[in-house]
């Protein structure tokens, strides 16, 4: 089983997966934690060009194809076999961040992304796709609170620091493509507490897996 959580910045993502683990760990399943970019030695050399906030200068075609590079590698090298050896993985972020990010936000073409994704990773697509949404304004203070107390890295701002009309894109992305796909999306109303969040989860992962909580 394939699962991907989505949303903007400060959406709470990586304190939810923590529970998301939890939860499927309990009822016996062998889960993989990975993000993107990132998730392998190659990915995370990726990740730190793609995130670095003195690379403002980027174009976003060169933006577009590290993510494809980075997520071709994920996919060889960690996706295919673990879920070959009947292993869940929970990956934070993946191809629907590209459609939103690169596409509705930085205005490339949704076509040739699909396609890109297509061509090099054979159009694999999540299960099961967990949407934290909220308000830009609330996530970004959020981000920027983790990262000026040290618990998000500073080296990693690239994005935090786009305008919050870019965000705003973001948001409404997502929400276009949930819409689009309401059988792969749960949205998730991510400005509750973490716990009530987890609740919303769990009940969205019960529906989906049939497992009782
Ligand atoms: P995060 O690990 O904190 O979520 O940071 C990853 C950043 O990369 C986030 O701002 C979203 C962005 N991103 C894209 O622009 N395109 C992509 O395909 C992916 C996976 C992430």
């Amino acid at each position: 089983m394939f699962i991907t959580l989505e949303g903007i910045e400060g959406s709470g993502k990586t304190t939810q997966i923590k529970n998301i683990v939890e939860f499927l760990e309990n009822k016996g399943y062998d889960c993989v934690v990975t993000r993107e970019p990132g998730g392998t030695k190659i990915g995370e050399k990726i990740r730190s060009i793609l995130l670095d906030p003195e690379n403002r200068d980027m174009e976003p075609v060169c933006e577009l194809l590290l993510y494809c590079s980075d997520r071709v590698q994920h996919i060889k090298e960690l996706i295919n076999p673990a879920l070959s050896e009947g292993k869940t993985i929970i990956c934070d972020r993946f191809f629907d961040a590209t459609l939103v990010y690169q596409g509705y936000a930085r205005g490339l073409d949704i076509e040739l992304i699909t396609r890109l994704h297509k061509m090099t990773v054979a159009g694999l697509k999540p299960d099961i796709t967990i949407l934290l949404d909220l308000l830009p304004e609330i996530g970004l203070s959020r981000a920027w609170k983790q990262i000026d107390d040290g618990s998000r890295s500073g080296g990693e701002t690239r994005f935090e620091k786009e305008t919050l009309s870019f965000h705003r894109k973001i948001r409404a992305g997502y929400l276009d493509l949930a819409r689009l796909e309401p059988k792969r999306f749960h949205i998730i109303d991510a400005s509750k507490s973490e716990n009530q969040v987890k609740q919303q989860i769990i009940n969205a992962l019960v529906l989906e897996i049939g497992v009782v909580e």
